[in-house]
């Protein structure tokens, strides 16, 4: 059993305060009778909210993808930057979000953000082996060698030696090369730093899968889309 004004904050529906004046008016009813008091205990999973006549959809957790963009942080708060969670409306900034593991500030591409505490926790357990699938461009020729060297498990500078990861030439040049990275972990500039280890860095990173999801192409960057219900399921048991 929840509060009124709790439940109701929660999805979006206003400030504590301004749930208690519309309850006081008489707009908000639990099971087709009109309740005054805001404070009241109810189940949002039994009893059935109306504002304004309108039938109040309860959710208790909200699932989004977002394509991240250049310059912002994965962070709740930050003190100088602009944090993944500031580009949200503010109907779906109420539910207290957080996002799903980490993406660097110049790293682009696909971010799940959640209140769902248990799946980031699975999503992120170094024990789960998560796929993430990134596109990357890279300032040297990325050889033959360099698949095997992916392949075979990479030791980065501070000799861990990565899970074997997958490492597909799209594109070789000299001066820059197009390629897609699978790896099954997800270390702190996990992709910069195998690249690194090869002698070559990469100048553009996108991640476009995370845990067999896709990110979704009508999606420009900065925009954001609450998954589907078939999405979050297949996220639940990936
Ligand atoms: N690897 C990196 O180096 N950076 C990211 O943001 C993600 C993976």
């Amino acid at each position: 059993m929840e509060r009124l004004d709790k439940i109701l904050s929660n999805l979006g529906y206003g400030t504590r305060k301004e749930i208690k004046a519309i309850v006081k008016q008489g707009m908000v009813e639990v099971d087709n009778l009109v309740i005054k008091d805001s404070a009241t205990k109810i189940d949002p999973n039994i009893n059935r909210i109306k504002i304004a006549g309108e039938t109040v959809i309860y959710r208790k957790y909200i699932y989004i993808m977002m394509n991240k963009p250049d310059g912002v942080v994965s962070a709740t708060f930050d003190k100088h930057d602009q944090t993944v969670i500031d580009l949200l409306e503010p109907e779906h900034q109420a539910f207290n979000p957080f996002p799903v593991g980490r993406l660097d500030k110049d790293t682009v591409g696909l971010l799940l953000i959640t209140n769902d505490g248990s799946l980031n926790h699975k999503l992120i357990s170094p024990k789960k082996h998560i796929d993430k699938v990134y596109y990357a461009e890279i300032n040297k020729k990325v050889t033959k060698e360099d698949v095997e060297a992916f392949e075979k498990g990479i030791t980065l500078d501070d000799g861990y030696k990565c899970l074997p990861g997958i490492l597909e030439i799209l594109n070789a040049d000299e001066e820059c090369s197009k390629v897609k990275v699978t790896i099954h972990e997800g270390k702190f500039h996990q992709v910069k730093r195998m690249f690194e280890s090869l002698g070559k860095s990469v100048v553009y990173l996108k991640r476009i899968e995370f845990g067999g999801l896709i990110l979704d192409s009508d999606l420009d960057e900065g925009q954001y889309r609450e998954l589907t219900h078939n999405e979050t399921k297949s996220l639940k048991y990936s």
